[in-house]
């Protein structure tokens, strides 16, 4: 897909809805924004979102990936560097903070940020003006900060591996991406947005079955993961994709699925916790075992190799007698 120029946030749910809305009435304002989210929830497209809605669109966004950058570069990548500041810069250069200046920085993974660079990290943000590496010179910064990270920032603070002021400073508005199996209503809507993305020129339906599995399923890549997953099977698919078509994971992921098929109340409450889920499994099994004996509770008690004692004080706790 071509990242750079697909932007759109695609949803259906309620926690997508809330989060824009809370976005559209902080976008203009300066302050700095935290966005915390599992992998591939889509943390880079709501900081294109933002910036696009600021009054910075027009200047640039600068996104600085930490986890890929070496360590060793950081520090040059973001300040910059006069000329001989170091052994080998035979040239000056600006810093992603000069590049974004007036508009927006990117920082994704704020978490691997070196905890030696973090105090000028901060100073920067707090002064507004940046010194490249070597030089006396200050630069004056006019920008916005959005910080991206997959961990728990206040975590690492306990464990002193980031600085409790810095935390502060970027995280004057966090915003929690919920991850995909937590709003499984988006699930059909993106489908049907990344088959019309990868196919533009055939309509392809999903049967409700395999509808079902790509719902059903825990998507631990979240977004990007259905994005690839629809991707490898556009490429084969004729008309429709049936649940032949999955990939293994999806429509083996039926660990809970198995439960809650068996039981259309389950089923249709996918938001139960576990405990309900087994209780109610259990109900179910008291309840089908008194009627294939014929009401006669020794008999069913030993058909679920239970004592009888115990079969009757799970009866009474689910409420279930032989009528
Ligand atoms: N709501 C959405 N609508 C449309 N596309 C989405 C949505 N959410 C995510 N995507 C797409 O899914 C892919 C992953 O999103 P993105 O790169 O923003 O995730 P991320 O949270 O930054 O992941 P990581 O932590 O791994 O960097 C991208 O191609 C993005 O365009
Ligand atoms: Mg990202």
């Amino acid at each position: 897909m071509n990242e750079k120029n697909n932007y759109e946030i695609i949803f259906e749910s309620q926690r997508i809805r809330d989060i824009l809305l809370k976005i559209d009435r902080i976008a203009a304002s300066d302050c700095s924004i935290l966005i915390i989210g599992e992998t591939g929830v889509g943390k880079e497209i709501f900081a294109e979102y933002i910036h696009r809605k600021s009054n910075r669109r027009n200047y640039n966004l600068v996104k600085v990936g930490l986890a890929t950058l070496p360590p060793n570069l950081i520090e040059s990548e973001l300040f910059g560097y006069e000329k001989g500041a170091f052994t080998g810069s035979t040239h000056e250069k600006k810093g992603q903070f000069e590049l974004a200046d007036k508009g927006t920085i990117f920082l994704d993974d704020i978490d691997d940020f070196p905890l030696h660079l973090q105090t000028k990290l901060l100073r920067v943000l707090e002064s507004k003006e940046i010194q490249r590496i070597g030089s006396e010179k200050t630069i004056p910064l006019d920008i916005r900060l959005i910080s991206a990270t997959k961990v728990d920032l206040s975590e690492l603070v306990v464990q002193e591996k980031f600085r409790m002021d810095l935390f502060y400073r970027i995280n004057v508005f966090p915003i929690t991406i919920p991850p995909l199996r937590e709003r499984r209503e988006d699930i059909p809507v993106l489908i049907k947005h990344f088959l019309k993305y990868y196919v533009p020129d055939r309509e392809i339906r999903v049967s409700d079955e395999a509808l079902e599995a790509f719902i059903n399923y825990s998507w631990p890549g979240n977004v990007r993961e259905l994005r690839n997953v629809i991707q490898r099977i556009a490429l084969f698919a004729d008309t429709e994709i049936k649940v032949e078509n999955l990939p293994a994971e999806i429509i083996g992921d039926k660990s809970m699925n198995i439960f809650l098929k068996a039981c259309g109340h389950c089923f249709r409450n996918k938001n139960l916790t576990f405990e309900e889920v087994m209780s109610c499994v259990e109900s179910h099994l008291l309840e089908s075992a008194l009627k294939e004996a014929g009401g006669n509770y020794s008999q069913a008690a030993r058909s679920l190799g239970m004592s009888l004692s115990t079969f009757r004080d799970k009866c009474k706790k689910h409420n279930i007698d032989k009528t």
